[in-house]
């Protein structure tokens, strides 16, 4: 009797068979459904690496490109809610809803949030060789000999997708939309004169306009912004109200458990305080929101509000 009793009481102290692990005990994976080398991979890749530091365990980044983004959305909505496979992108998920209509998910309900990552400014930009010297130039072209100009993106839904959307809206042009896995490689044809024109995020596109590999029309922020001084604004420069920004947010399968949610934002909070997250994310434009924003209630607030925002500004917005 007394063994008996030895091994229960053994057994109580080693607590139940089946306690959750300490998460994360493997490697997270990060998936950013565009091309390797764009805008969301940049900053994937240096919150990933701050969120190594933190969590005790590789943080790794997988591209996914297609379809705006939606087909690698979609591996992260199908995945387990284990907390091992994450989607890190941008306004367009908010989109996937209104433009895929067949998805074999629905973006508002397939998800966990979070926590919000950072508001990336765009720019217009063009081949370095592009006739026009400046945006009323570039929009007097567009209706002349420049009509059907070429404009890559990331496909439809995706940020420079929808920018291109607003932009033709607001302008009576037409563009010949080129449709990439990502802006990284759309880059890579703008650069060598492939296409004419782009509108992309600055992470992607500061550094090449200060090369002068490509030529900055406007950015799309209200106010001109520090790192491409001189560069006007589209409201400023006969757009008025022209105004769109790529906000990056965290999400994780639905059903993924709350104290797994937790610790992943409070990693995420921590990343996005780091030196070297704060330094670069400035030299490209941009700048981490604030802690009480990197929370799964502050993305779910973002999230609810942008798929009712975009599924009115899409009903009437025809393709670029
Ligand atoms: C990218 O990383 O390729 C871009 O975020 C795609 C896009 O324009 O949304």
């Amino acid at each position: 009797m007394k063994t008996f009793l030895a091994a229960m009481f053994a057994a109580a102290l080693a607590g139940p068979a089946h306690a959750q692990e300490a998460y994360p005990s493997k490697p997270v994976t990060i998936v950013v459904p565009a091309a390797a080398g764009g805008p969301s991979d940049t900053v994937a890749r240096l919150v990933a690496e701050a969120m190594t530091r933190d969590l005790g365990q590789q943080v790794l980044v997988e591209n996914a490109g297609g379809a705006g983004g939606s087909l690698g959305a979609g591996q992260v909505a199908e995945a387990a809610p284990d907390g091992y496979k994450l989607l890190l992108y941008h306004v367009a998920t908010s989109t996937f809803g209104a433009l895929y209509p067949s998805l074999p998910y629905q973006p508002g309900e397939a998800f966990s949030s979070i926590g919000l990552v950072t508001d990336v400014p765009m720019t217009l930009v063009g081949r370095k060789d592009l006739a026009p010297a400046d945006l009323g130039a570039l929009l007097a072209w567009l209706k002349g000999e420049g009509a059907g100009a070429t404009f890559g993106t990331a496909g439809v839904g995706a940020v420079s997708d929808l920018c291109g959307r607003l932009f033709t809206q607001a302008t009576g042009t037409e563009l010949t939309v080129v449709p990439y896995k990502g802006t990284g490689p759309a880059m890579t044809d703008l650069i060598g004169g492939q296409i004419d024109l782009m509108c992309d995020q600055t992470t992607n596109t500061a550094n090449q306009i200060k090369a002068g590999e490509i030529k900055a029309y406007a950015v799309t922020t209200k106010e001109p912004i520090a790192i491409l001084p001189g560069v006007p604004t589209m409201a400023g420069t006969g757009l008025p109200g022209f105004e769109i920004t790529a906000w990056h947010a965290i999400w994780a399968p639905k059903d993924t458990p709350e104290p797994i949610r937790r610790r992943l934002s409070a990693s995420l909070q921590k990343a996005l305080t780091d030196p070297v997250v704060i330094e670069r994310f400035a030299g490209l434009g941009t700048a981490p929101v604030a802690a009480e924003l990197a929370t799964p209630a502050a993305l779910d607030e973002r999230f609810r509000s942008e798929i009712g925002r975009w599924g009115q500004l899409l009903a009437n917005a025809k393709q670029p």
